[in-house]
């Protein structure tokens, strides 16, 4: 049986569909994740990440995509599309290590965790009239099971945490693939049509989430020839199964033009991420801004240079200097 020396992770963060869904809130959640949602439309997308960008020319000749595009930019996104106050983004930008592991979530969760909840409360109290929150709160206000004040924050907190790690981290990482390599970059601003297929491909290639998704096994099962027994705890690495030779033929190599890339980089099944498709089309919105504003875009390091975050359940470059 698995062992827990530290308290489970809580239920607004591991079962936040199945709470949701328990008030009948599941589908206008699932929605506002969703390419249908108009609460932050992908041009005003593109435009968020038009602004961070010029900002970066503005003040020299070098800067870093993580610090100073890629987390102010999802924070953003995400208060907008959720209906947060917009002093809210700022302080969700630095929100990173909540996805803290091992001695890091040590030294950085007592303190935050709480401290990012409280904030959190603050915010629900003076939400925007438009985007996902507002609307959730007015349904669960007409919901016959509806959810507590407390539980609303913590599952609008899981939200905005979400909507910051992997988002941030994804197009950190995409901004490092086209930064290192002039040839692909050349390639997508002489082919715009491209982008789809290339985004797609670096979800497959990207190391975004380690072994950090977790299942603890219902019954006595056999998985790819491995006795799996009741109880045990199962650790999934999404990364490794993106890189089966078997399925994706020479898979460090990023290549747009696999005729089909099968990732799992949302997972799969009940738990398949409900943004999934959202990310994509904003994530090609802020490429298609970086493109715009730093059309001579390279690394301002050598790529070896360019380091990952230790400990953490999100994997991000620490940072991905670039000049343009
Ligand atoms: C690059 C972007 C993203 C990636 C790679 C990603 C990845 C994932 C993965 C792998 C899961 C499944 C976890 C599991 O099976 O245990 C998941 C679930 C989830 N994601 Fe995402 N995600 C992304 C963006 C987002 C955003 C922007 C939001 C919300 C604002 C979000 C909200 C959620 C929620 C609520 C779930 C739980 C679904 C459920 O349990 O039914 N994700 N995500």
């Amino acid at each position: 049986m698995p062992k827990e020396d530290k308290e489970p992770p809580p239920p607004a963060v591991v079962a936040t569909m199945a709470i949701l869904r328990s008030a009948g809130l599941r589908d206008e959640a699932v929605k506002g994740m969703s390419p249908r949602q108009q609460d932050v439309p992908p041009a005003r997308v593109r435009q968020i990440a038009g602004e961070l960008l010029t900002d970066m020319v503005r003040k020299g000749d070098q800067g870093d995509l993580v610090e100073d595009f890629a987390l102010p930019w999802a924070a953003r996104v995400t208060c907008e599309l959720l209906g947060l106050p917009d002093d809210a983004a700022a302080e969700i930008t630095r929100w990173f290590p909540l996805f803290s592991i091992g001695p890091e979530a040590d030294a950085n969760l007592p303190d935050l965790w709480p401290r990012s909840l409280f904030r959190f409360g603050d915010w629900m109290g003076r939400l925007k009239p438009t985007g996902l929150l507002p609307r959730l709160i007015r349904l669960n206000g007409r919901s016959a099971r509806p959810l507590s004040e407390q539980m609303m924050v913590e599952i609008g907190h899981m939200l905005a945490f979400s909507g910051l790690g992997n988002p941030a981290a994804f197009l950190a990482t995409c901004g490092l693939v086209l930064a290192r390599d002039r040839h692909l970059t050349e390639r997508l601003q002489a082919t715009p049509g491209l982008m789809p297929r290339l985004v797609e491909e670096i979800y497959r290639w990207a190391p975004l989430l380690g072994d950090s998704i977790t299942r603890i096994a219902t019954e006595d099962l056999d998985l790819g020839g491995t006795r799996i027994a009741a109880g045990e705890l199962v650790l999934i690495s999404t990364d490794a199964a993106n890189h089966d030779p078997a399925v994706f033929p020479e898979p460090e190599r990023i290549d747009p033009d696999r005729p089909a890339c099968p990732h799992v980089r949302f997972g799969q099944g009940r738990h398949y991420c409900p943004a999934a498709a959202l990310n994509k089309l904003q994530t090609e919105a802020a490429l298609s801004a970086l493109l715009d504003v730093m059309p001579g875009l390279r690394l301002a390091t050598g790529a070896s240079a360019v380091t990952w975050r230790q400990y953490h359940a999100v994997l991000m470059p620490v940072a991905v200097p670039v000049r343009w």
